[in-house]
């Protein structure tokens, strides 16, 4: 039976991680550094593209999803809890690196385009710290999620990571 999620979730669950990463290694205040600024708003922008693009995805081919062996109940709970913080992530994150961009100048230009603001310009910080601190929680909610797909794969020795990669006939 064929156990793999379809290429198009593959590319967008991959590419994803990988904007994630520019992102974060990337983070800091776009106002201070000009360059890694740059690369922080735009990997961020595009996370959130590449997310509506990815619910899209999924939503069309919700039919085709694989079905994973369900080792016990809790483990099942647990999976939904934490895709459901991760979906939220994509969206929120974003969204609120904006509202802090937003907060802190009224005018960013990315790659010499005016980027449109929220016109919130305040000397409060509290936007760009629960922005900071989201980011962080989804960088952890991220790294738990990686280590339950390796402990599939290394301990349990399922299918669940190749159900993510991109051949996996059984
Ligand atoms: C998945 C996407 C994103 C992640 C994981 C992320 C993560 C982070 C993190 C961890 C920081 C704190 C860095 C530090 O000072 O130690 C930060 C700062 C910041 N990010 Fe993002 N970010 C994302 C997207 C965005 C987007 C789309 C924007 C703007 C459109 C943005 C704007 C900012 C701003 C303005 C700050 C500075 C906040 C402050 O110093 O108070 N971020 N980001
Ligand atoms: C930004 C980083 C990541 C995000 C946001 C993310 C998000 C998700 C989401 C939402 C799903 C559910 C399927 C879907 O709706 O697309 C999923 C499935 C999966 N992810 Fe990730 N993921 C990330 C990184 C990783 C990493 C680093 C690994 C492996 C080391 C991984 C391995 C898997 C596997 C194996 C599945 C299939 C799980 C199953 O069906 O039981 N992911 N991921």
């Amino acid at each position: 039976m064929k156990n793999n999620y379809p290429k198009p979730i593959i590319i967008l669950h991959w590419l994803t991680l990988c904007l994630v990463l520019i992102a974060y290694f990337s983070s800091g205040n776009p106002l201070h550094d000009k360059i890694w600024g740059q690369v922080h708003v735009m990997s961020g922008l595009l996370v959130f593209a590449v997310s509506v693009a990815r619910v899209a995805t999924v939503y069309c081919y919700r039919k085709q999803l694989p079905h994973n062996k369900i080792i016990s109940r809790y483990q099942e709970k647990l999976f939904k809890l934490v895709r459901l913080v991760l979906y939220l992530s994509l969206f929120v994150v974003p969204v609120m690196g904006w509202l802090a961009l937003s907060s802190m100048t009224s005018q960013f230009d990315l790659y010499s385009m005016q980027l449109p603001l929220a016109g919130l310009t305040t000397s409060n910080h509290l936007i760009g710290e629960a922005h900071q601190f989201l980011g962080n929680m989804f960088i952890f909610f991220v790294g738990l999620h990686a280590a339950a797909a390796l402990a599939h794969h290394f301990i349990f020795k399922d299918g669940v990571l190749k159900s993510m990669l991109a051949k996996n006939d059984k």
